[in-house]
C-alpha cells in the first residue's frame, strides 16, 4: 500500500443562498493513494467543482475531515494553507487561466515566483516543464498565438513546475476538440506513469475512462465502482 495523499471523510458542504441553506456535498468520503489516477464524474451541478475546491484547499467544508498528505489542512492559517497548496497541488482548469500578456515561459514560471526561486532558475525550470509537455519550440509564444490544446499543455506545465504530488484538473478537456483532448489525456497518462497522482473532474465518460478508477458524484453524493 502506498501512502495516502487525499483522505476526505464525512465531508459536507452547504452554501447559503440568502437565508436558505443549500446542501451541496453530503457525507462525501474519498481516499486517494499516491500514484493513483482517479476520475470524478458527474453531471453539471452535482458538486464536482465544489469538491475540487475543497481538495485543492481553495475552500473549506462545512463539516468533515480532510487530510492532505496525512496533514490536517482544515483550520490552518491562510498562509500555511497557501504553502501546502503550492507544494502539493498543481491545478488545471477548463479555461486554461493563462495570463494573456505573458509568454508561455513566463506563465509557467509564475508559481516559482511564489516558491521563492531565483529568476535564472525559474527560466530554466519553466523551459524544462514546457519541454516535458512537448512545447520546447513555443516558449516565447503568447497565449493568443497558441491553439487550445497548446494552451492547455502550457497550463499543465505550469501546474507541474513545482513538482507537486497531485495534479488536480477540473474539466481539462471541456474547451478542447477531440484531437487536443486525446493529447491532453496522453499527457496525464505520462505524468501518472512518472508517479504523479492525478485527480480529474469531468462530466464526459470517454474522458473519465482514461483514469484507472472512476468515482461518481450525483447530487452531492459519491459512489464508486472498482474497475
Ligand atoms: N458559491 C455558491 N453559492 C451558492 N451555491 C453554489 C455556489 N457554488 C456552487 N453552488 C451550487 O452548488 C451546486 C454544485 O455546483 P458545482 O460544484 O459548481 O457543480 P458542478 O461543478 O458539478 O457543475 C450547484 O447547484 C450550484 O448552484
Ligand atoms: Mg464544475
Amino acid at each position: 500500500m502506498g501512502s495516502m495523499v487525499l483522505q476526505l471523510d464525512n465531508i459536507y458542504k452547504d452554501y447559503l443562498s440568502g437565508k436558505m441553506v443549500v446542501p451541496v456535498l453530503k457525507n462525501v468520503c474519498l481516499h486517494v493513494e499516491e500514484g493513483e489516477y482517479v476520475a470524478i464524474m458527474g453531471p453539471s451541478g452535482s458538486g464536482k467543482s465544489t469538491l475540487m475546491n475543497i481538495i485543492g484547499c481553495l475552500d473549506e467544508p462545512t463539516k468533515g475531515t480532510f487530510l492532505l498528505n496525512g496533514k490536517n489542512v482544515l483550520g490552518l492559517k491562510e498562509n500555511e494553507v497557501a504553502d501546502e497548496r503550492l507544494h502539493n497541488i498543481g491545478f488545471v482548469f477548463q479555461t486554461f487561466q493563462l495570463l494573456p500578456r505573458q509568454t508561455a515561459l513566463d506563465n509557467v514560471a509564475l508559481p516559482l515566483i511564489y516558491a521563492g526561486v531565483s529568476k535564472k532558475e525559474r527560466r530554466k525550470r519553466a523551459a524544462q516543464a514546457l519541454e516535458r509537455v512537448g512545447l520546447a519550440d513555443r516558449v516565447n509564444f503568447l497565449p493568443t498565438q497558441l491553439s487550445g490544446g497548446q494552451k492547455q499543455r502550457v497550463a499543465i506545465a505550469r501546474a507541474m513546475v513545482n513538482n507537486p504530488k497531485i495534479l488536480l484538473a477540473d474539466e481539462p478537456t471541456g474547451a478542447l476538440d477531440s484531437k487536443s483532448s486525446i493529447q491532453v489525456m496522453e499527457l496525464f497518462q505520462k505524468l501518472n506513469e512518472e508517479g504523479v497522482t492525478v485527480v480529474m473532474i469531468t462530466h464526459d465518460s470517454d474522458v473519465a475512462h482514461h483514469a484507472k478508477r472512476i468515482v461518481y458524484i450525483f447530487d452531492g453524493e459519491l459512489s464508486e465502482e472498482r474497475r
